[in-house]
This record gives C-alpha cells, sequence and structure tokens, in this order.
C-alpha cells in the first residue's frame, strides 16, 4: 500500500491517504500505521463505508479491544466491543437551550488501566456542528517552565468516575447504593506527569473532572489544576476535527485529552460508533476517599 500522511493542524493530527479497509494489511503498512498513530497521535480516514467488523478488526491493529462491561447499556448488540455515541433528535430543542460542550477529559482515567487509544465512526453528523477537540499534551507538558516541571514532578491527581448512570453501573436509587457504586468504582489517583509507555516522552495526564491533588487541600489543588487545563487548552495545542460522515478517527489517550463540543441544533441526530483499546497500568486506588 502506498500510504501517505496529510498534517490536520500545527500542533497534532495527519488524515492518512491511501488505505483500503476491507483488504488484508501488509506488515510494512501495519508498522508504517503505528508509527504515525505515535507521531501524530489523531490519525484521520476520510469516507470509510466499512461494517462493523472491519471497525473492529481496524481497531485491533493497535491492540486488544475492549468488551465495554462497565458501561453495557451504551454496547451495540451483538458487537460488544462497540459503543454508541448517540444524540437522538429533540424535535422540542431551540437554539436558545444550553449547549454547554462536555468536559475535557482522556478515556477511562478514573481505572487502573487507562484506555491507550478511542476509535470513533461517524456514522450520522448533524449538517453543521458536534466536532470532537484534541488537546496535545506533551505540547503543554514541554512548554511548561522548569520550575512548574520540577512541582507537577510526582504529584497524583485524583480522577473519579463520572456518575452518567446511561453509561456505567452506577445505581444512584439510594444514598447506599450509591455508596457500594462508589466503593466498587474508587477514584483513581494518576500522575499529573506520565511517561507514554511507547514514545517514552513525557506529558500532562488530566482531565478537567480532577479538583484535587494526593497531599494537597482542595483550596490549594484548584487554583493549580485551572490553570494546568487553561493551558493546556490553549489554541496552539488543539486540533477541531469537523465531522463528515464516514470519517473514521482513532486517537492516543495517553498524551491527549478531547472534549465533544456538544454544538449542533439538537433537532438532528448524531450518531457515532466507538472502541476502546486497552491500556498498560497506571496509577493506584485512591483509597482516602474511601
Ligand atoms: C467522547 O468523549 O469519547 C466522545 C467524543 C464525541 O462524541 O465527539
Amino acid at each position: 500500500m502506498n500510504l501517505q500522511a496529510r498534517r490536520l493542524s500545527y500542533s497534532l493530527g495527519a488524515e492518512i491517504i491511501g488505505l483500503q479497509f476491507g483488504h488484508p494489511i501488509d506488515e510494512a503498512s501495519l508498522s508504517w500505521l503505528r508509527a504515525a498513530f505515535l507521531e501524530y497521535s489523531v490519525l484521520l480516514f476520510r469516507g470509510q463505508s466499512i461494517t462493523r467488523e472491519q471497525h473492529i478488526a481496524m481497531s485491533q491493529w493497535f491492540g486488544e479491544v475492549e468488551s465495554n462491561d462497565a458501561a453495557p447499556l451504551m454496547r451495540l448488540e451483538g458487537y460488544p466491543q462497540i459503543l454508541t455515541v448517540v444524540h437522538k433528535p429533540n424535535p422540542d430543542w431551540k437554539p436558545t437551550d444550553d449547549y454547554v460542550g462536555r468536559f475535557w477529559h482522556t478515556d477511562h482515567s478514573h481505572t487502573l488501566t487507562p484506555a491507550k487509544a478511542t476509535t470513533l465512526h461517524g456514522v450520522e453528523i448533524p449538517d453543521v456542528g458536534g466536532d470532537t477537540m484534541f488537546a496535545n499534551m506533551y505540547a503543554a507538558y514541554e512548554s511548561l517552565s522548569d520550575g512548574m516541571k520540577k512541582i507537577l514532578d510526582g504529584l497524583y491527581g485524583v480522577h473519579p468516575i463520572g456518575l452518567n448512570t446511561r453509561r456505567r453501573r452506577i445505581d444512584k436509587s439510594s444514598p447506599e447504593r450509591l455508596a457500594e457504586s462508589m466503593r466498587r468504582y474508587p477514584p483513581i489517583a494518576q500522575p499529573l506527569v506520565r511517561v507514554h509507555p511507547d514514545s517514552g516522552r513525557k506529558s500532562l495526564y488530566l482531565s478537567e473532572k480532577v479538583k484535587q491533588i494526593v497531599g494537597m487541600s482542595a483550596d490549594e489543588s484548584g487554583p493549580l489544576l485551572e490553570f494546568l487545563c487553561k493551558h493546556a487548552t490553549r489554541p496552539q495545542f488543539i486540533y477541531r476535527h469537523c465531522w463528515q460522515k464516514e470519517d473514521l478517527l482513532i486517537w492516543d489517550n495517553r498524551c491527549l485529552m478531547h472534549l465533544a463540543a456538544n454544538d449542533f441544533d439538537k433537532t438532528q441526530t448524531r450518531y457515532l460508533e466507538r472502541t476502546v483499546i486497552n491500556g498498560t497500568p497506571s496509577g493506584y486506588v485512591y483509597a482516602e476517599a474511601m
């Protein structure tokens, strides 16, 4: 295969041209693709009218695919590896309604094996908007002063699980059940600076849900975490993906944060199918919270 990479932004991302899904991939092309993934952190394949089997097979090129046991309600019937990311049209929605984006995060950072990569396949895309944004956390780390790098060295942020019952097995029907769910999914302390297991480079490792640094009070943690999130999401570190139908995207969760901008007409459908590629162990259970 004659594969080419066309950069998508100054900071990160590349469109891959020349890949024919549905045809067996040779070893040289696979190595090239894996190297491109490490170099650009987001890879885009346009116009991929692929089957779900092909989507799963492509995900397996990058590692073991997660079977989504923690999010049974979003799993696609017959395809446990595929989660649906769906907004069903709401005919009563008005443009004046709140359309605040979701929060910056990196997938599965609230677990002891955070995701290596995520793929999204755009099945139905609104006329305009519904973009996904990515922040380059290598660049964010590397542009910090030596003084700040020294402060961050060895610090851990506490990553709580989201309480979104649609996605997870969190039972909020009584305080006791909620407490039991939280015991099953305790917060996880993750290094604020993580060494990428494949590239060996350091990057910030954050989520906007992280409100506490281990060993510091909430008042002490807040300003530092706010600064880091604001710094990491500066325009020069960002790629904003404007979806087209049949786009297939894969990104590296170990050195990026992402955010669904949620900026679209909610009377329309937005439907994507997602797989997650398992990562390597990181962090520890933050017992003080339990
Ligand atoms: C996600 O946050 O994993 C989904 C991104 C999106 O819906 O654009």
